[in-house]
């Protein structure tokens, strides 16, 4: 198999439940208000998947529009890569159940666990695989049922998050210097305690005791979470601006993890970049972990914010701790 010169997105999709939670229906489960989440988070609603809405149906829904953008069949991806922190199950991948369901009749595949950074880790990963010959395409999907592993009793994560997912199609193109033009990775166990599913694991296994105690929810310190994430989306930002040699005004978009609009507002915009060069759509969706980038992505490109010949920076972070950017010229 021959080398491309780059790799290109050619088609974005994404998917979410039809289900939409409000703040208010929060206030029905904890000692909230609308108000409070709406200036300490910017999120108004976001969505639930149905009970049997598994993430492979959701990552499914957002692939076949990704493909339809790009003018692919399912028959053209060599590659599948799901990054989630919400499997189908812990074994088999859900690559494999989303490879089965859309009908890819041969390609390679596994899933990627790189919590909310997963998506950007996964661009890196299959632009690897395609400069290297070793597949022409690939399938990168951000999938999140965060409702599964949701706490409804503790006020102080459960308003944040929501189900969704996201995805690109990327294929080796022989022009030079556009499409993925750079990525980069980071991970620190050191903050690992910060965002975690304590039980459910091998260091954990659930039992009826821990269960009672929703150990096999997520756990999060988000006000320690917030100082490592205003830091790390600057710097993640302004690194990538450097390598890639990049003025504001050579970026059309920069397109974050949607964690909080305080965070992303303080981060991002401290460095220069007006309003609208910040993609925002947490108030309609939350925090969607690794379906978060690719869905602000392809909104973005469907919105037109994002067109064919400009650039957008992609960056993420979150459990693990983990972190990822992309320089994507499209
Ligand atoms: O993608 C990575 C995962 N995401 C995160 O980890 C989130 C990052 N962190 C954040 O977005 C913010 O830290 C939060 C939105 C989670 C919290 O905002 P904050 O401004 O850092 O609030 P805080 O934790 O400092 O809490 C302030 C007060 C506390 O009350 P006291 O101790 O001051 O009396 C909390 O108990 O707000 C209280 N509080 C709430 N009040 C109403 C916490 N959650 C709620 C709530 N409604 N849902």
């Amino acid at each position: 198999m021959s080398h491309p010169r780059s790799v290109k997105i050619i088609g974005t999709g994404f998917y979410v439940p039809e289900r939409i939670m409000t703040n208010d229906d929060f206030t029905r489960l904890v000692d909230t208000s609308d108000e409070w989440i709406v200036t300490r988070t910017g999120i108004r609603q976001r969505r639930v998947a149905a009970e049997n809405e598994a993430t492979s149906d959701l990552a499914v829904a957002a692939a076949r529009e990704a493909l339809k953008d790009a003018g692919r069949e399912p028959a053209d991806v060599d590659l599948v890569i799901i990054s989630t922190i919400t499997p189908d199950h812990i074994f088999p991948a859900t690559a494999a159940i989303v490879q089965h369901k859309l009908g890819i009749p041969k390609c390679g595949g596994f899933d990627l666990e790189a919590a909310c950074s997963g998506f950007v880790c996964g661009l890196a990963m299959a632009r690897g695989a395609i400069m290297a010959g070793i597949v022409r395409s690939a399938l990168v999907i951000g999938a999140e049922k965060l409702s599964a592993i949701t706490n409804y009793k503790d006020r102080g994560s459960c308003i944040l998050f929501g189900d969704g997912a996201g995805a690109a199609l990327l294929e080796g193109s022989d022009e030079p210097d556009t499409g993925v033009i750079y990525n980069t990775l980071g991970i620190d166990g050191v903050g690992g305690h910060l965002m975690i599913v304590p039980a459910g694991g091998t260091a954990q296994p659930v039992t009826h005791q821990n269960l009672d105690e929703a150990a096999n929810k997520m756990v999060i310190q988000g006000r320690e979470v917030y100082r490592f994430a205003v830091d790390k989306m600057q710097e993640l930002v302004r690194d990538a601006m450097a390598q890639c040699h990049l003025t504001v005004d050579d970026v059309a978009m920069v397109v974050p993890h949607q964690v909080n609009t305080r965070i992303i507002d303080s981060a991002v915009g401290r460095l220069g970049f007006p309003a609208e060069k910040i993609f925002v759509n947490i108030d309609k969706y939350g925090n969607t972990s690794a379906a978060s980038v690719p869905i602000a992505l392809a909104e973005a490109r469907r919105q037109g914010c994002i067109r064919d010949g400009q650039t957008a920076i992609l960056v993420a972070f979150g459990g693990g701790l983990s972190w990822a950017s992309a320089v994507v010229k499209f």
